[in-house]
């Protein structure tokens, strides 16, 4: 549930690294850099609730990726104080005009009158994010220009954990390992019954490094074997079918 708060001791640099990964082929689909910058003194380790705190950043990248046409993402995180971390999103996209944003985090709103209606949605994320912000005693805050870009930055409380920062290698303006990635490191099974079908969409995928599975058995096989990138599923399959097999994992 989302209920109070769980706080354990995590890793926060690999926290935010694979969740900006969850966003990787988005942003190359779209043609948008991501970075990720981290301050020199950011905690390696610290004690917060690391659920909450990804689903805010996910959140977060999901709504700037959407709203982003053109330039980058930026995931920027900072050592405030002995007990408070910054974390900014920061997009080139196409911004909210000042007389809607104090608006974003309500209930089901949208901004952009008409445009919005090019951007899928309900209006939820960012109420859940206040909401989650809410809970970890922290603060969100969002400072917007129409067609310039917006920047979400929360605050949160944490307890250090042990000493290390940020090894050198990996601060500041530093390109995160996720834009280094190329193509073919990117697995992707494709679930599908079908020979034709298959071929045309192995052929579309061809940059990446593709797998087949014939079916839903096939697919929780291959899954429970290798961590894939990406599972593109048929719904109509023999034996196991789409449905059925995406619940499973
Ligand atoms: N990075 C951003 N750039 C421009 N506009 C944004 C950005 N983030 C949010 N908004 C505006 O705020 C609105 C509310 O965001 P929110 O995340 O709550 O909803 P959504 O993304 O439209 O839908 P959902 O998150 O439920 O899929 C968006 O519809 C959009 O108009
Ligand atoms: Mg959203």
């Amino acid at each position: 549930g989302q209920g109070g708060l769980e706080e354990k001791d995590f890793c926060l640099k690999d926290l935010v690294e694979k969740t900006v990964l969850t966003f990787d082929l988005r942003a190359k689909a779209k043609g948008l850099r991501l970075n990720v910058i981290y301050s020199a003194d950011l905690p390696v380790e610290i004690r917060a609730d690391q659920r909450k705190l990804t689903e805010i950043l996910h959140n977060l990248m999901d709504n700037a990726l959407k709203f982003t046409e053109e330039g980058e993402v930026k995931v920027r995180l900072a050592k405030l104080s002995d007990s408070r971390i910054r974390l900014q999103v920061k997009d080139t996209g196409i911004g909210v005009s000042e007389k809607e944003v104090w608006r974003l985090f309500d209930k089901f709103y949208r901004a952009g009158g008409a445009s919005s209606r090019k951007y899928k949605g309900t209006g939820l994320g960012l109420t859940l994010v206040k909401e989650l912000a809410r809970l970890m005693a922290g603060e969100i805050e969002v400072k917007s220009r129409l067609a310039e870009g917006s920047t979400f930055s929360f605050t949160f409380p944490y307890k250090p954990v042990g000493q290390r920062t940020v090894p050198r290698k990996d601060r500041a303006e530093l390109e995160p390992k996720v834009t280094q990635r190329s193509a073919k490191d990117i697995n992707i099974l494709i679930a599908e019954d079908d020979d034709s079908c298959y071929y045309v969409m192995a052929r579309f995928l061809r940059d990446y490094t593709t797998s087949r599975a014939v079916n839903g058995k096939d697919v929780l096989e291959k899954t429970k074997n290798k961590s894939y990138d990406l599972v593109l599923m048929d719904i109509q399959m023999p034996e196991l079918d789409g449905l059925e097999a995406t619940r499973e994992i």
